[in-house]
């Protein structure tokens, strides 16, 4: 069931008027779903039940601390991508033993401090990365416990920006080479080689290049089982694409069965770091019009918010439903319009030529499928500040972020001792 959805002529979410909380913290603002998060991760964490598998929540697709511990109360571990998210997911009530550690360009400083928490996992993307996190942890008297990232070479079939599988991506080790770095990392004193991770994309729709993928890292993991060597632990990585317009996407039965198929009844202990499955469709950017400019050839509905704050149309050319607070009525006239933001560049645009009931202006407008990617992915350009973020718990609702005040952000400058 919709968290969000239209009551009494306007839209809710959950038992919250979006335009209550438009009324007391201003707009543009994001807004979550307490209940829609807990089903999102209850029904991806059933769906890998009885398969001896833990959830890493992606914290990239929203580190909002409010958000992980929702999730870490439900028994979410954290995939995190560098020390800063290490720190939130900590922070957010994260034991260190449930964190993992992934990204390809980990720091040697970045390596100590998660040493030193004592984190459950690296995911180690190159040779060169797993020599260096040996010489960390041996100089700290530690061993780093190590998935090796393999780069299977699947085509996820997904936005070219973010497919991570083919080789000539940059992510992971050659899965022609895991053999011998596997090996390699079985000797290195400072690495306690656990097993193999994999990520191949996002926003997968299809269930084909997992099952290739998986089905390339069972056989790894019995290859290097045959020759020896100690596999523990498969981390299936995330992906799972959402629904923003129409798109079929991946059931949970078909992911269940292509894990299961590849590596049930192997012993492993399996490990999966969704985000936005979990995230995205929790989340909506709240905006309101600014004003309604009828061109010349176009009518443009600008609107509050901008590309600094939901950057994803302008870069991937992503699709987000919008729909107006007030519900339209069912023989509401639909025009084409752009939906655009103040931003001084013509790629800060939501939406072209999308169909919509009229706007004017002071009308509120929701982006649905903003829960991932949205404010973990703004900046303050034009010197905007960064959004407040507002989690709604049944009739209840709380600002998790306050907005960004002006001074914050100006008063970051300094100003040399020649001016
Ligand atoms: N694990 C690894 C190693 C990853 O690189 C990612 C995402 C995830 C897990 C989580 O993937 P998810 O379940 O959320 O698909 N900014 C882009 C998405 C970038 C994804 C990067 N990696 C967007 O807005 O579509």
């Amino acid at each position: 069931m919709s968290h969000f959805h239209y009551e009494n002529g306007e839209f809710y979410a959950e038992g919250v008027p979006v335009s209550r909380i438009a009324a007391e913290v201003g707009t543009p603002f994001y807004c979550y779903s307490t209940a829609k998060l807990t089903d999102n991760f209850t029904n991806f964490d059933a769906a890998l039940g009885g398969l001896n598998a833990k959830l890493y929540f992606s914290c990239k697709a929203n580190s909002n601390q409010a958000v992980i511990r929702t999730l870490a109360q439900l028994g979410a571990g954290a995939d995190v991508v560098s020390v800063g998210e290490m720190y939130r997911a900590l922070k957010a009530g994260i034991p260190a033993g449930e964190i993992v550690f992934a990204g390809v360009g980990k720091t040697r400083t970045e390596m100590a401090e998660a040493l030193k928490a004592g984190i459950y996992q690296f995911n180690v993307e190159s040779p060169g990365e797993l020599r260096a996190l040996n010489e960390v942890a041996l100089s700290l008297g530690k061993r780093a416990p190590v998935a090796l990232r393999i780069n299977p070479d699947v085509d996820a079939k997904t936005h070219a920006k973010i497919s991570t599988g083919k080789s000539e991506n940059k992510f992971g080790i050659d899965i022609d080479h895991a053999p011998a770095i596997y090996a390699e990392a079985a000797s290195l004193p400072g690495i306690d080689v656990k097993g193999l991770a994999c990520h191949i994309g996002s926003q997968l729709t299809d269930i084909a290049p997992y099952r290739h993928a998986f089905q390339k890292m069972s056989d790894l993991v019995k290859a290097l089982r045959g020759k020896g060597h100690s596999v523990e632990r498969v981390d299936l990585g995330g992906g799972i694409g959402i629904t923003y317009r129409d798109e079929q996407t991946i059931s949970f039965s078909d992911y269940t069965n292509a894990v299961a198929e590849n590596f049930g009844n192997m012993g492993l202990k399996l490990e999966a770091e969704p985000g936005r499955a979990i995230v995205g469709n929790a989340g909506i950017l709240v905006a309101r019009v600014i004003n309604v400019k009828e061109g010349v050839s176009r009518n443009f509905v600008i609107v509050d918010a901008a590309m600094n704050d939901l950057i994803r149309p302008t870069l991937y050319d992503a699709y987000h439903q919008i729909q107006p607070v007030r519900q339209p009525a069912d023989d509401a006239p639909v025009t084409k319009v752009d939906v655009v933001g103040p931003i001084c560049e013509t790629g800060d645009q939501f939406a072209e030529q999308r169909p919509l009931p009229p706007l004017v202006a002071d009308d509120l407008v929701v982006f649905r499928e903003a829960g991932a990617y949205g404010a973990v992915m703004s900046s303050t350009y034009n010197t905007r500040p960064l959004l407040p973020e507002v989690l709604v718990k049944g009739d209840k609702f709380e600002v998790v972020r306050p907005r960004q005040t002006y001074d914050a952000i100006i008063g970051q400058d300094r100003l040399p001792a020649w001016l």
